[in-house]
């Protein structure tokens, strides 16, 4: 139950799922706009020939622009405001001098400290012109996600978000990457509970109004398993085949769900088709 030291006040995670009021909603609400504004910025700048070092620095300089931090720099020695993961990616891709080429898919994950809260989302991006292959898998990534948030509800189970997500995606040939899952945040990056996208109906715990969290399915074409690269960071597909995420950050409201990283732009799906 302790989440402050007394001595120190240092915030720590434990099992306990928080459920927060107001104030919080509002401050989640400012956090993950300035998210989603900061992923519309970087839009205009994916391109073919684009460094994603320099997509970091746009949004590092974004963050201290509005005030904020991104919590990814310097987070267990991270050292990047966003994660850039293309194609086979699966996540955690790190920022580097290599340029976007023609057809890439990539995901930018971008999280933002603002007054002390966390706002996390990611997107993907077209590269130039896509195939029909990455194209679908974004589209299903994107669905699969935004399926997983309408399963949000007070008195609903946790387990309902993984099997929205997993039942449509697999229906679709695609596999649900296990290695990695959404998490509750708030004045923590990374807090109780784990959002698995996996499973089955009524499994987990009871979702409760005042709680927050991410959902961020990873969408492989082939199978679900990842690997971590010698540079301790970057996950990838062990058989090559594409991945795609969507994230978005969410509360629990007293009749359903509230989505703090939404677009004021309506780019939450910034690759044509879809809405
Ligand atoms: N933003 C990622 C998430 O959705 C976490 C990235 S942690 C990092 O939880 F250290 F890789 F940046
Ligand atoms: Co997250
Ligand atoms: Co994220």
């Amino acid at each position: 139950m302790a989440t402050d030291d007394a001595s120190t006040g240092v915030r720590r995670r434990t099992n306990e799922i928080k459920r927060h009021g107001p104030e919080a909603f509002a401050a989640m609400r400012k956090a993950g706009r300035l998210v989603a504004e900061g992923l519309d910025m970087i839009a205009a700048h994916v391109r073919p020939g684009v460094l994603t070092s320099e997509l970091d620095r746009l949004m590092f300089a974004f963050a201290m622009d509005n005030k904020a931090y991104p919590a990814t720099l310097n987070y267990r020695g991270y050292r990047y405001s966003i994660c850039t993961s293309i194609n086979h990616v699966v996540c955690h891709g790190m920022p580097d001098d290599k340029p976007l080429r023609d057809g890439d898919i990539i995901n930018i994950d971008y999280t933002l400290i603002v007054d002390g809260w966390h706002g996390d989302a990611s997107r993907m991006y077209g590269v130039g012109s896509l195939n029909r292959k990455s194209e679908r898998l974004c589209e299903i990534t994107h669905e699969s996600l935004m399926r997983g948030i309408a399963a949000v509800r007070p008195g609903g189970h946790f387990g309902d978000i993984g099997h929205a997500i997993q039942s449509y995606a697999e229906g679709e040939r695609c596999s649900v990457v296990r290695d990695f899952c959404g998490h509750g945040l708030g004045q923590l990056f990374h807090d109780a509970p784990n959002i698995l996208h996996y499973g089955a109906r009524g499994e987990g715990a009871m979702m409760e109004p005042g709680m927050l969290f991410t959902i961020e399915p990873m969408i492989n074409l082939g199978k679900p398993h990842v690997k971590i690269l010698a540079d301790g960071w970057t996950a990838v597909t062990r058989d090559r085949s594409l991945s795609a995420q969507f994230e978005h950050t969410v509360g629990v409201t007293d009749t359903g769900v509230e989505i703090f990283t939404l677009s004021p732009a309506g780019l939450d799906y910034p690759l044509g088709k879809q809405g």
